[in-house]
């Protein structure tokens, strides 16, 4: 690995930024993971970009979906950190293990999370990974809205189910 690939690694492993969980459905199929790749990138009109692995579940219906949703975490939402960072919906149903409600374009809406839905209006081919760009469609505030977010650093260590 050259010098400077290797200090831009260290730097962005020690970078803290927002977790986020996505979620997409399309017809009766639903899918999501764990993202830290997303920031908000228009004020007005309101739009967000998110990042997804070609590796991931996700991806092969993120690819078709109309609508995402994307969920801001809290600390004290490791548990859905875990559940849609360390497993794969190539294996595992996720939503047998969390509650959640249809949302948007039937999009699942995780209970008891800050969540936003958006119209996916461009895809960005990154690299490894897909930008998609958000255009506000609704959203909705929890009850735990002022607990500190869930960040990078503090599941740094969680295993990816799938590598990214
Ligand atoms: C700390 C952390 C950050 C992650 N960030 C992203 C991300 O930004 N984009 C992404 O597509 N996957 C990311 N992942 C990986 C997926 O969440 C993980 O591989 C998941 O198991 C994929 O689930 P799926 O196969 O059901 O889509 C991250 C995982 C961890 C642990």
């Amino acid at each position: 690995m050259s010098k400077g690939r290797e200090a831009f690694k260290h730097i962005v492993a020690n970078l803290d930024y927002p977790m986020f969980v996505l979620t997409t459905a399309v017809a009766d199929q639903r899918s999501g993971c764990l993202v830290g790749f997303a920031s908000q990138c228009s004020i007005d009109p309101p739009r967000f970009f998110v990042w997804v692995s070609k590796k991931n579940h996700t991806f092969a219906l993120a690819d078709k979906a109309p609508v995402f949703v994307v969920h801001a975490l809290r600390e004290t939402d490791c548990h859905l950190a875990r559940l849609f960072g360390e497993t794969t919906g190539d294996k595992i149903d996720k939503f047998e293990h969390c509650d959640w409600e249809e949302g948007p374009n039937g999009v699942p809406v995780l209970t008891a999370c800050d969540w936003f839905a958006g119209t996916v209006i461009d895809r960005n081919n990154s690299g490894d990974h897909v930008g998609y760009l958000l255009d506000l469609l609704d959203a909705g505030r929890a009850d735990h809205a002022k607990e500190p977010q869930l960040g990078f650093q503090a599941v740094r260590d969680l295993k990816p189910g799938h590598e990214s």
